[in-house]
């Protein structure tokens, strides 16, 4: 059955906090559902009424980006609230105060600073450029709340700013293509929690996903047909642009290139033909360095896109050359040995070399994953660090400017928790002078799309690049896991009003599952599933870009709310089991997943859960188990445990259909408990 289990501190807290009450603080409070939480931030007691007659005033600077930001916010507001807000009806609730205008082309530093104080008679926004008025915006959308009197922006007073200015998602179009529709929806959600760039990865060994017109064959032998035109490239753009977001894309190279070969075979280390590539992994193609060819047609088709893509930064990748094709090329080898070049980062770094080159003329700063840290490199290109944090800091130190994203890994499946507490200024950079530490201009959350498509994406991307960024916008201060939780619960729910279907894709897939027969029971089942983390998928059933993902594994969220509330609620009541805390809502759960279990039985044969079976059966199993746990527990008898039940939890603890089940710990600690373990 579709429900939620919430402990009394995770109900929505709504609008006024306890009377009076006017709290300074910096870093996580109670009091209201900000994500990210501002640099300072005073709730204070009452609010701004919300109703039809809402409207925004700009007393300062505007212009048609602005006033466009505002209508949005109005539509925004008029869907969270279901209140028809009427254009021009009413007298300024919302005064805008900005001081200038933005340059043509967002920079990496821009002052993103604002102030935004409501009152119970009208709220001010003041920003001395219009980014700070657009992230104005989404601080004033998060506070307005339901009351019992109506909609309202619960009074506060905030000074807030980014702690770093580089707060990005980057999103795989290459391995999965993802229509132009997603990415629009993901750079709404992205402006609602105040990401600033894009990282659009646009091609792979599995796609060339940009129309290029000076090297047609790209797409037209490269993408199956799946590609973005230079328009739409151009529609993105302004889109994001619209949004105070930057785009950078990525062209990965040399290796990754697969399907740039395709039709252009000559640029191989090795002999083609070449195919677009439909399996997952690290592949041998690689571009040949010491081919003059090379160049010459990167430097015409880096022009082609550095005239798409307006921002000062260009990703050329560089990541996972296995150097298998040049260890197998005498001319490379030759060349190497005539250069003196030891290894095969050595010939990578002057690749890298003769890339930065191009990207200058074309007025370009090169950014690359962490394998084009190299000493022969120029100080101004960017390392992008997703081996480790080491790499990011050792760059720091060496004068380069660099980004996190080793822990923000989407397609890890990672709990929000986990990714929420990595710090791009983590451990290794500790001991980095306060100039080295300012060369980690922050992080990017990457949504790779080995298992991704279109219908799950969102829900992969969010509501966890949420809590990512706020890591990247708030104080670092700000850690307390259980208040993100809180908050998350409330952010994740509106975001739904900005278009992402993180939420909503869910059912249907299920409902793909039972073969359109009720899905209720066997939402309550998938509800307690979370997908095998990191690289473990795909071990064992062998699937390629052209399986459908629509298993068990693809509806799955990568966290399961239900789990860990559970959990929660089970070491609530194992503090003190004579008080008893939480016993009947352990219960209830307990019972609801055993009937849960029973109702999903019968559509057990439809093709998409055959699967699914051993994951019925032990919730099933576990929730007998952990009733008997209770019991014993009640009477303070101990639990006695027979093979079955000893083999039951073991076997329950391993992946079934490349799922977890996330109840398997906490109803393991009941039945310690009970049996005196
Ligand atoms: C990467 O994950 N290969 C950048």
């Amino acid at each position: 059955m579709t429900r939620f289990i919430l402990l009394p501190g995770l109900v929505l807290s709504l609008v006024a906090p306890t009377a009076g009450a006017q709290t300074a603080v910096t870093g996580a409070t109670a009091l209201h559902n900000l994500m990210p939480v501002p640099a300072t931030v005073s709730i204070e007691a009452g609010g701004l009424p919300i109703d039809s007659r809402f409207s925004v005033a700009f007393s300062g600077y505007k212009d048609a980006r602005l006033e466009a930001a505002a209508k949005r916010m109005v539509e925004r507001i008029a869907r969270q609230t279901g209140i028809p807000i009427l254009p021009k009806s009413g007298i300024a609730v919302l005064t805008v105060k900005c001081g200038k205008a933005a340059g043509r082309v967002q920079q990496v530093i821009e002052d993103e600073s604002y102030s935004l104080k409501v009152t119970a008679s009208g709220a001010t926004l003041t920003a001395p450029t219009s980014y700070g008025v657009l992230r104005g915006f989404a601080t004033f959308v998060q506070l307005i709340e339901p009351s019992p009197a109506g909609f309202v922006a619960t009074a506060a007073t905030i000074e807030d700013r980014p702690r770093f200015p580089w707060r990005g998602l980057m999103i795989d179009a290459g391995r999965h293509w993802q229509p132009i529709e997603v990415i629009k929806r993901n750079l709404d959600a992205m402006a609602a929690v105040k990401l600033n760039v894009f990282h659009w990865h646009l091609s792979e060994d599995q796609g060339f996903r940009v129309e290029s017109k000076l090297y047609p064959k790209l797409q037209e032998l490269g993408s199956d047909g799946l590609y973005y035109t230079q328009a739409q490239v151009r529609e993105i753009v302004r889109y994001a642009a619209d949004r105070g977001i930057r785009v950078v894309p990525e062209f990965d190279v040399p290796g990754h290139t697969g399907a740039w070969l395709v039709g252009y075979p000559h640029l191989a280390s090795g002999p083609g033909p070449y195919e677009i590539q439909r399996r997952w992994g690290v592949f041998d193609p690689v571009l040949d360095p010491t081919n003059e060819q090379v160049y010459v047609v990167l430097e015409r088709l880096f022009g082609e896109m550095a005239a798409l893509f307006p921002d000062a930064f260009f990703h050329i990748g560089g990541d996972e050359v296995n150097g298998k094709q040049w260890a197998a090329n005498k001319k490379i080898q030759a060349f190497m040995k005539r250069r003196g070049f030891k290894t095969d980062g050595d010939l990578h770094a002057y690749f890298n070399k003769r890339l930065n080159t191009i990207l200058k003329k074309h007025h370009k700063i090169m950014v690359g994953w962490d394998e084009i840290l190299h000493p022969d490199l120029p100080k101004d290109i960017v390392v992008q660090s997703w081996r480790g944090q080491k790499a990011l800091a050792d760059a720091a130190r060496a004068g380069y400017r660099g980004i996190l994203s080793n822990g923000y890994y989407l397609d890890y499946m990672w709990s929000t928790e986990r990714h929420y507490l990595v710090d791009p200024v983590g451990k290794d950079a500790e001991a980095l002078s306060d100039q080295q530490k300012a060369r980690i201009l922050g992080g990017e959350a990457t949504m790779w799309s080995e298992w991704t498509t279109p219908e799950m994406i969102d829900s992969r991307t969010w509501p966890r690049t949420a809590a990512i960024a706020e890591r990247y916008w708030s104080p670092a201060t700000v850690r307390d896991v259980e208040d993100m939780y809180r908050r998350l619960d409330v952010v994740s729910r509106r975001l739904d009003f900005t278009g992402v279907l993180h939420r909503t894709a869910y059912r249907p897939m299920l409902e793909r599952m039972t073969g359109g027969r009720p899905a209720d029971a066997l939402e309550g089942i998938v509800n307690l599933v979370e997908p095998v983390r990191e690289y473990n998928r795909g071990r064992g059933l062998k699937q390629t870009q052209q399986s459908p993902l629509t298993r068990v594994i693809d509806a799955a969220r990568p966290e399961s709310e239900q789990a860990r509330v559970f959990a929660r609620l089970v070491d609530g009541l194992l503090a003190d089991p004579a008080k008893k805390a939480n016993r009947p809502a352990i219960e209830r759960s307990l019972r609801e997943w055993q009937d849960d279990a029973a109702a999903v039985q019968p559509l057990l044969d439809g093709f998409l859960l055959l699967e699914a079976k051993p994951i019925v059966e032990r919730v099933s199993g576990l929730s007998a188990l952990a009733l008997r746990a209770l019991q014993a527990i009640d009477q303070g008898t101990a639990l006695k445990l027979s093979p079955e039940d000893t083999s039951l939890l073991a076997e329950a603890a391993k992946p079934m259909a490349e799922v977890h089940l996330m109840i398997v710990p906490p109803i393991r600690k009941i039945v310690d408990a009970a049996a005196g373990r």
